[in-house]
C-alpha cells in the first residue's frame, strides 16, 4: 500500500506513479491526518510512505501521525521523499520511527523535484527549464525504484553524515517554531471564498470567516494553501506577489504521454 501526504502535488505524482508500477493501492493521508483518523491500515504488500521534505525531514505532523498509526499485514516499510534536492536527515528519522513500531525499515529513495517553497526569499525561483528538467529526471527514476520495491530489495540513498544529525535535531524545532509561522499569510480581493485552503491545510489551521481565510497559530509553511488556491488569491508578506505559485498540476502535461 502506497501512502502519501503532498502539499503541492509533487509527492502525489510520485506516489501515484509508484503505486501504478507496483499494481498497488494509493492512499492520500490528508483527510486522515486532518481527522486524526488512525484506524488500522492493512496491506499484504509492503507499505510505501511518500512525503515531501520540510526543513531537512518529513513534515512533523506526518511523523507524529505515523507514530500513532497501526499497520497490519506486511511488516516492511519503504519511504520515498520528494525535495528540492536535499533530504537532510529524513531517512535517519524515518528509520527510527519504523523501528520503534517494530517494523522493518527497507530504506528510502529521494526524488529531486521543483522546489515549492514560494514563501521564502532564501531561494531563487526555478526557471521553466529547471522545473522541466527536475520533473523529467524524476520520471526517469520511477521504474528503477518501483522495481527494487517489487523485488523486495532495499532502497539506498545518500549516506547522512553525523554532523547533519547533530545540527538538524536541535535546530529544527526552533526554526519551525519561530520561522514557519502563519502570521504573514493573507488573502487578496481575488479570494472567492471557496474554502480550498481550509480543506487542504493538514494542520486545520485555516478557518473561513466571512468567506475569507483566517490563519491560526499552527503552521508549517507546507504551501498547501498558497499552492492550491484556484484563483491565486493567497500571498505571504511581500515575498510572493510576483512569484508563480507552484503546483505540480501546472506541469503534469510534461509527463502525460511518457508511459
Ligand atoms: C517549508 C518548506 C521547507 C522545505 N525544506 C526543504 C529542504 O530542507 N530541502 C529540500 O530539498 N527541499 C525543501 N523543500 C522543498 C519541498 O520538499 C519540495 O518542493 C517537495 O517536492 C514538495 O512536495 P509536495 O508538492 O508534495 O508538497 C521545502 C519546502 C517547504 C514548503
Amino acid at each position: 500500500m502506497v501512502l502519501y501526504y503532498s502539499a503541492t502535488g509533487n509527492t502525489e505524482y510520485i506516489a501515484q506513479e509508484i503505486a501504478k508500477r507496483l499494481d498497488d493501492e494509493c492512499l492520500n493521508l490528508l483527510d486522515r491526518i486532518k481527522a486524526k483518523d488512525n484506524s488500522l491500515l492493512r496491506s499484504k504488500k509492503p507499505f510505501v510512505i511518500c512525503a515531501p521534505i520540510i526543513v531537512c525531514e518529513m513534515p512533523r505532523f506526518l511523523s507524529d501521525y505515523l507514530e500513532n498509526q497501526s499497520f497490519l499485514g506486511s511488516r516492511e516499510v519503504y519511504f520515498i521523499f520528494t525535495s528540492g534536492g536535499y533530504c537532510g536527515i529524513a531517512g535517519v528519522l524515518a528509520k527510527k520511527l519504523v523501528e520503534k513500531k517494530m517494523m522493518t525499515y527497507c530504506g528510502h529513495a529521494e526524488f529531486r523535484m521543483p522546489r515549492n517553497y514560494v514563501a521564502s526569499d532564501a531561494y531563487s525561483q526555478h526557471t521553466q527549464e529547471e522545473i522541466e528538467e527536475r520533473i523529467l529526471e524524476s520520471h526517469s527514476k520511477l521504474d528503477d525504484v518501483a522495481e527494487l520495491i517489487k523485488s523486495g530489495q532495499e532502497l539506498s540513498a545518500r549516506k547522512v553524515q553525523l554532523w547533519e544529525t547533530v545540527v538538524t535535531v536541535p535546530f529544527n524545532p526552533v526554526w519551525v517554531k519561530y520561522k514557519l509561522t502563519a502570521k504573514d499569510f493573507y488573502s487578496t480581493d481575488k479570494c472567492i471564498g471557496c474554502g480550498m485552503c481550509e480543506r487542504r491545510c493538514p494542520l486545520n489551521n485555516i478557518k473561513l470567516k466571512d468567506k475569507r481565510p483566517v490563519w491560526g497559530n499552527s503552521c508549517t509553511h507546507c504551501m498547501a494553501c498558497i499552492g492550491n488556491c484556484p484563483v491565486e488569491a493567497i500571498e505571504y508578506g511581500d515575498i510572493t506577489q510576483k512569484k508563480e505559485k507552484y503546483n505540480f498540476s501546472k506541469y503534469r502535461h510534461l509527463v502525460k504521454d511518457l508511459d
